[in-house]
């Protein structure tokens, strides 16, 4: 059987030898390279654009700005930016697309692009000080505001209350590849190189912005370098690459530049969340109020629903959860791994941990004592929990009931313990694929879905292998094309779910087409003795009603989620104020593990990511002129192999959900960078008795 088997990544060796091409490695003969010129200020209005110095610059070919540009038709999501750039001499963000310079090298758009003299009437911008709360708009897919049980009651009658407010910072994805795309129209057909988790979302958006037909959009999307998140929805340069490669009547590579990627796609919003917790004597939780506000654009809206978790994760009579927003003059915000609970848990877990002090209870024992069987907003019955089975297993492989017998103290190094829940919501979305068996006892996959760097085509390949009885090395997979079989998103951790699904279900459609024609274990030996070439079959992977998208088995008899517990110890040095891993557990309950080799480093790689959100990372807005203040890797920082110890252990407890797909898995990948931040908070107040309430955790309080 090779799912449950830890086989390599089939991309692998493509992307390690630099094989690999990504989308911008395409250039059809004739490009034109394209560099965006950004408002130079976060608010006002363009008062006028000097092309001739740019245009000067031998090998540029046009310098576009929005008088250029066609008037775009309306677009609606997955268009991440709703109101397009260039449209109009409005400036609502440092770096907001005023300009596009086209020439013929990119060393030339580059120079014409510092030749560009933008002349503004400027506003003072409104930043975070400045910004007013609001509600967040309605109606959402998730983050609804809630309102269940006597929550200001309860609270004013529990004897244990902890009523704490926990901030987070501006964060960027930074993926290695930039987001970039190629555009070309060949009779009246636009084909578009990309950089994406999710191809099928572009046809779409580019068709209603440019007036032609989806179905004369072709994404070619092969490998992509990373994502987070950031290449989930659909954003401006993709449009305005088609755009100018329609006027110039030539291909156009757009591929940002690094720091154009911090204003030209979301990043994940600062944000404010206030949090109160009742609780009786012995632990019960009376009451939880979650109030969340977020930083997002003046001119587009993103609500990061950060109170899901707080509806689902705790057994509790009375909930009440509030969303709002905050718009100031910055570009808009966007899921970025991993969104809604990553930060709600911040709150939530961090909330825990201080009412288990108040309470004197172990933290461990206030989750186990609030363990919630049902679905506390529904009282549906999960899918498949088990998180008690992770608790137990986590607290046991990390030594969590004895972790005070541990030394406390390392030279100058103070150590403390920390924990906290992990979870996610399963989010699930259609998925399709195309199998098609050979004679020589091979099989191909075709679906049109991605490869953002976890692993998905090898899983998926695991699965057919499966199905099919096959050796895995006799599975390959074709994808990253919209002509190829629809496949599904890769982003909402759902990828394996999706897709997966579909692809189980091709091969079982396959298998059943084998029985009819002659029996025995080898499929190729069936298909030869019948004098076949090759049996194909589709796979499709549906919601109920048809739906594009399904959270938490909404409108199915079960609700469903994905859960984990984390455990951290780390090291600080008050002298120094320096806050140090020491060792990580992790442990999951996610459904079943098609591939312990990709899932491990998945989790493994969230828990760092979790440690930099924790400790390191956080993108600070100009106060006075609404600019990012870095807008290059090397100011960003983020965990490094020196940061993180080799001792990371990560477990998945034995599990196969039936309900939540196809082949009894739910979603892992974003899980594990859940309440790590909370459990890190938590180790450093065990060692040192400071609580930090403030992401990141960075020298000044520790000292
Ligand atoms: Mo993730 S934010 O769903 O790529």
């Amino acid at each position: 059987m090779s799912i449950g088997a830890p086989v390599s990544r089939v991309e692998g060796i493509a992307k390690v030898t630099g094989r690999a091409k990504y989308a911008a490695d395409h250039t059809p003969k004739g490009t034109l390279h394209a560099v965006i010129v950004g408002a130079p200020i976060a608010a006002g209005r363009v008062a006028g654009i000097d092309v001739d110095a740019a245009l000067a610059v031998p090998g540029v070919v046009r310098v576009l700005t929005a008088k250029d540009m066609p008037r775009f038709g309306e677009i609606g999501p997955p268009a991440a930016v709703l109101s397009m750039p260039m449209q109009h001499d409005e400036i609502r963000f440092q770096g907001e697309p005023v300009a596009i310079v086209l020439a013929e090298s990119i060393d030339a758009a580059d120079e014409a692009r510092a030749a560009v003299k933008v002349r503004c009437a400027p506003q003072p911008p409104i930043g975070l000080g400045a910004g007013k709360n609001e509600a967040a708009p309605s109606p959402r897919m998730l983050g609804e505001d809630l309102d269940m049980g006597h929550v200001d009651r309860s609270l004013a009658e529990s004897k244990f209350v902890v009523r704490q407010s926990y901030e987070q910072p501006d964060r960027h994805h930074n993926a290695m590849e930039t987001s970039g795309t190629v555009a070309q129209f060949e009779d009246g057909k636009l084909t578009l190189w990309d950089a994406v988790q999710a191809g099928a979302n572009v046809p779409p958006v580019v068709a209603a912005a440019l007036g032609i037909d989806a179905a004369d959009i072709r994404v070619i999307a092969p490998h992509t370098g990373g994502g987070f998140g950031s290449k989930g929805y659909v954003w401006p340069h993709q449009i305005l690459a088609a755009a100018c490669a329609r006027i110039a009547g030539r291909p156009v590579k757009l591929h940002l530049r690094r720091q154009d990627q911090y204003a030209c796609v979301g990043y994940q919003p600062w944000m404010l969340q206030h949090v109160s917790l009742g609780a009786r004597d012995d632990g019960a939780l009376t009451a939880i109020d979650h109030e969340i506000v977020n930083s997002t654009a003046i001119a587009d809206t993103h609500v990061e629903p950060s109170s899901e978790g707080s509806k689902s994760l705790y057994a509790c009579p009375a909930i009440r959860t509030r969303q709002l927003i905050k718009r100031i003059h910055i570009n808009v915000p966007t899921p970025m791994r991993a969104p809604v609970e990553g930060p709600g848990l911040w709150a939530l877990e961090s909330a825990m941990n201080e009412l288990a002090e108040q309470l004197g209870m172990d933290p461990l024992d206030v989750r186990l004592k609030n363990y919630a069987e049902v679905d506390p907003l529904t009282g549906k019955p999960w899918s498949s929990k088990k998180l008690r089975e992770a608790y137990d297993a986590g607290a046991r492989l990390y030594g969590w009931r004895t972790r005070h017998q541990r030394p406390r103290e390392e030279g100058p190094w103070r150590i403390g313990h920390g924990m906290a829940t992990c979870s996610m919501g399963n989010y699930r979305f259609p998925g399709g694929a195309l199998v098609r068996l050979k004679a020589d006892g091979s099989a191909i996959i075709e679906a049109n879905t991605h490869d953002i760097g976890t692993g998905t085509q090898t899983v998926f390949c695991q699965i057919a292998a499966s199905e099919l009885g096959l050796p895995v090395e006799s599975v390959s997979i074709v994808w990253g094309d919209t002509r190829l079989h629809p496949g599904g998103p890769v982003y909402g951790s759902s990828a394996t779910v999706g897709t997966g699904s579909a692809v189980a279900l091709a091969c079982r459609e396959i298998r059943t087409k084998l029985a009819a024609l002659g029996a025995g274990d080898d499929p190729g030996a069936i298909l030869r003795a019948a004098g076949l070439e090759e049996l194909s079959a589709s796979g499709h992977f549906t919601l109920p009603g048809g739906a594009p998208f399904n959270a938490d088995g909404a409108d199915t008899p079960h609700a469903m989620r994905t859960w984990g517990a984390i455990f951290v110890e780390v090291g600080v040095d008050p002298d120094l104020g320096l806050v140090r891993l020491r060792r990580a557990v992790g442990a999951y309950s996610v459904g079943r593990i098609i591939n312990p080799k990709t899932a491990r480093s998945q989790m493994t790689g969230a828990i760092i990511w979790g440690w930099g959100k924790a400790t390191m990372e956080g993108s600070t807005q100009e106060p006075n002129h609404g600019g990012w203040l870095a807008k290059n890797l090397s100011n960003v920082v983020i965990p490094v192999n020196a940061d993180i110890p080799t001792d990371i252990t990560i477990h998945f407890v034995d599990e196969y959900d039936s309900h939540a797909s196809a082949i009894g898995a739910r979603g892992i990948g974003e899980l594990g960078a859940t309440g790590v931040d909370a459990a890190v908070a938590a180790a450093v107040y065990d060692a040192i008795g400071v609580r930090v309430r403030k992401l990141p955790i960075r020298l000044e309080p520790l000292q």
